[in-house]
């Protein structure tokens, strides 16, 4: 069994703690997202052994853990680009069988760890791209989508005649976000947006992560930088080795010893220990 710091995710939260969970006021015992029991991996080597998640609507919802412990495996099964097994429910319903179009159709985007832009295309373009489910709305979704980006990241709107190749490492991070926008999607699954970015422009992201939720988003983020994830996520799981060995509210999370010991960095110093010697 899991350890659990607050809430399992198999029990009810109690009541009041209900509302806090999903902030858009819908019914917070139906996640938006839910897996149980998921499975996925790469032909017979198995990765994630039966794994349970919940992404309540407009949260921010966090999986940290080391290299290797499935974080990429995890997104990209419930994206359908890996085939999974498993209890797998989107807005209550069954998308187990689902194919990755449907997903995204259904309002499912995924920014995965290489951002997989076109290098040779300017950044307004490789936009376009990413307004598939827009353009099927109608002209005037689309263009809307385009401005939402473009206020969001007013520096893409600058360079929107640039091609994507030529741009810094965060501003490839902010094409790579701005072009899952333009999809609207109901669920926004970051892998690693800070992989590689100096530290002012991680703040920058993390800004933005938060800015998004505000809007409605609801955001699954997997990271290295546990301790930028935690400030900003309602709720974070630890994976390792393709299990889940701790998870809880994240600001709990983040005063686990150990997580402070093995993700934060910061040995705790012993009791009464005394400084200059
Ligand atoms: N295409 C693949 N074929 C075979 N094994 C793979 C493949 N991709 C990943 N793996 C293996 O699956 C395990 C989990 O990898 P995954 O990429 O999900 O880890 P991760 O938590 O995202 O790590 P990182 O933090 O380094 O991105 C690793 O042991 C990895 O070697
Ligand atoms: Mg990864």
């Amino acid at each position: 069994m899991t350890p659990t710091l607050a809430t399992s995710t198999t029990s009810r939260p109690p009541e009041g703690a209900a509302a806090a969970m999903d902030r858009s006021g819908g019914d917070a015992s139906s996640a938006l997202l839910e897996v149980r029991g998921l499975h996925a991996g790469y032909g017979k080597a198995e990765v994630l052994t039966g794994l349970d998640l919940r992404l309540p609507r407009g949260n921010v919802v966090t999986v940290i853990g080391p290299n290797g412990a499935g974080k990429s495996t995890l997104l990209n099964a419930l994206m359908g680009v890996l085939p999974a097994r498993g209890d797998l429910r989107f807005e209550g319903q069954s998308v187990a069988r689902s194919t990755l179009e449907e997903r995204v159709m259904m309002g499912l985007a995924l920014v995965p760890e290489k951002r997989e832009l076109f290098g040779t295309m300017p950044v307004e373009d490789n936009l376009v791209l990413g307004g598939y489910r827009l353009m099927r709305q109608g002209q005037r979704q689309w263009r809307q989508g385009l401005e939402r980006v473009y206020t969001l990241f007013p520096r893409l709107k600058e360079r929107r005649a640039q091609l994507a190749g030529t741009l810094s490492g965060g501003e490839r991070q902010m094409l790579a976000v701005g072009r899952a926008l333009m999809g609207d999607p109901k669920v926004l699954m970051l892998d690693e947006p800070s992989l590689g970015l100096a530290p002012l422009v991680v703040r920058e992201i993390f800004h933005t992560i938060s800015q998004l939720r505000e809007t409605g988003v609801s955001i699954l983020l997997v990271e290295q930088n546990a301790r930028a994830a935690l400030e900003v996520a309602d709720h974070g799981y630890v994976l390792e080795t393709g299990e889940i060995v701790l998870q809880g509210p994240a600001r709990e999370l983040a005063g686990d010893p150990r997580v402070i010991e093995t993700y934060l960095g910061a040995k705790r110093a012993p009791a009464g220990e005394t400084a200059g010697d």
